[in-house]
């Protein structure tokens, strides 16, 4: 019998490579582990309306106040000036979000999501909703681009390890020819056991060290603690976890 064919997944590492991908045939999963996307589903976890995410500081401070919604942010690290909120999932608990619209920029995060505008559809994953983004992924059964925002276009490690997680988990119901899928799979399963001490080295987890962060990074490699699946519809973001 002739087996129907696997959808292929590939790793994009870099927003700078992204126009050497077809998005638009292709789910796109945005991710950038430390920390948008790690907040993002968390807010949405937590009852968040929506989360609106916009390239620009000055596009999140005008959107915002029209909108009455929540200004959040951050540039290289720190919440950006003029700003009400930061990246941190700890500042988007229940008791403060529910209900709310949050309006989002970020260094990389929402960058990346910017430009996979084209895509055929656009989800947001990060260790703490790993099981929802795969469930997806394997159930919508479409070609599937896992997309590390990086830090200004350079590679960086924790994008890499959640894109192998990923394909460690659903790669028996894809084709997965792509050299940055074999790379990002081997650093997982080397890393598995201890993300965090894996990363500790890594640029961007020393940077949020030094500003006292150890608990977001902590948070954000914790597998399903904020299970929603961030879906991008009329350019927000939304919880489609129960629709799966
Ligand atoms: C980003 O978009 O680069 C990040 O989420 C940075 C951060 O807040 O740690």
């Amino acid at each position: 019998m002739i087996q129907p064919l696997k959808p292929r997944l590939e790793v994009c590492p870099s927003p700078a490579a992204l126009h050497l991908y077809d998005v638009s045939s292709s789910i796109v999963v945005i991710i950038d582990v430390l920390r948008a996307t790690s907040t993002i589903c968390t807010a949405l976890f937590n009852g968040a309306d929506r989360v609106i995410p916009v390239a620009s500081v000055e596009e999140c401070i005008r959107i915002g106040h029209e909108m009455h919604a929540i200004t959040a942010g951050e540039r290289d690290g720190q919440i950006a000036a003029g700003l009400q909120y930061g990246n941190s999932p700890y500042e988007y608990p229940r008791e403060f979000v529910e209900g709310k619209t949050l309006v989002l920029t970020t260094t990389n995060g929402t960058r990346l999501l910017d430009m996979a505008s084209g895509a055929a559809q656009i989800i947001t994953g990060s260790f703490p909703n790993l099981s929802q983004v795969c469930n997806y992924l394997i159930q919508q059964a479409q070609p599937v681009i896992l997309g590390c925002a990086a830090w200004k276009d350079r590679i960086n490690l924790e994008d890499m390890l959640f894109a192998g997680a990923v394909i460690n988990r659903i790669k028996e119901s894809f084709e997965v020819n792509c050299d940055a899928a074999l790379i990002a799979e081997t650093l997982y399963l080397e890393a598995q056991h201890d993300l965090f001490s894996a990363l500790k080295k890594a640029v961007h987890y020393q940077r949020l060290a030094r500003y006292g962060l150890e608990k977001d990074i902590r948070y954000c490699l914790t597998p399903d603690i904020a299970p929603s699946l961030p879906f991008l519809k009329d350019k927000a973001l939304i919880n489609k976890s129960t629709d799966c």
